[in-house]
């Protein structure tokens, strides 16, 4: 597959969010498909994958995030060819023994590195608190969503990520157990509008937020 923009310098420093798109543009759900799988390319801790992807595209799916957004974020919702709302999911762990099962069965690993994979990292996550939980999905599912935030640009398209929602809210109203999936990022994707103007944020000095030691 080739990428519309595959200059790595004006993917990353050029990136600013996007919050009027044109209304008229359809995004193929191949396409949209194909930059999720980009996305989860991500690392994780442990290899957990601990994300979750639900692609809103069409009136009745927009008409459910209306339900939790904030207000502020309706011109995005509302104009834009998808949201894709990033979740954490944090029994994640709970698919993880077939994981390294297949990646052992494929001959990748031995069998030794299977039962010590199993038996030092599967405990940690079974005997985890949900706080533990809940972080180590927000982490692995914020990495993924940032790494879609730079290949929807390699696309050709732009985006905002936002967290302006009824975070409470947002997994029920989609159809996902709430007790499971926790909600990291929604990010509105789509061409922009020609004619909306758009800020570009300041950054702080990079001597104010780096320190060595
Ligand atoms: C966790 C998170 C939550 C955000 N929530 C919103 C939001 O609700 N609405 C919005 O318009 N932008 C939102 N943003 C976008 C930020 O305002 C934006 O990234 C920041 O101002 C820097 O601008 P830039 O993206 O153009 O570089 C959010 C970004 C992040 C990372």
């Amino acid at each position: 597959m080739q990428f519309t923009n595959n200059d790595f310098q004006d993917i990353m420093l050029h990136r600013h969010s996007v919050r009027h798109f044109d209304s008229s543009v359809k995004i193929p759900r191949d396409e949209l498909q194909q930059m999720v799988q980009e996305a989860i390319t991500a690392p994780s801790s442990c290899n957990l994958q601990a994300w979750h992807f639900v692609v809103v595209d069409t009136p009745e799916g927009k008409d459910k995030l209306r339900s939790f957004f904030m207000k502020f974020n309706l011109p995005q919702l509302d104009s834009c060819s998808a949201m894709i709302m990033v979740f954490g999911d944090t029994d994640a762990f709970k698919k993880y023994r077939a994981l390294w099962q297949k990646m052992y069965t494929e001959h990748q690993i031995t069998k030794e590195r299977l039962d010590e994979i199993l038996q030092t990292f599967l405990p940690l996550y079974e005997h985890a608190d949900k706080q533990f939980l809940t972080a180590d999905a927000l982490i692995d599912s914020s990495l993924a969503a940032m790494q879609l935030l730079l290949t929807i640009r390699a696309h050709g398209y732009e985006a905002n990520p936002l967290g302006g929602y009824d975070a409470k809210k947002a997994a029920a109203a989609l159809g996902l157990d709430p007790n499971r999936y926790v909600p990291a990022l929604g990010i509105a994707v789509g061409k922009p509008d020609p004619n909306a103007h758009e800020i570009t944020s300041e950054r702080y000095a990079v001597q104010d937020v780096l320190e060595f030691q």
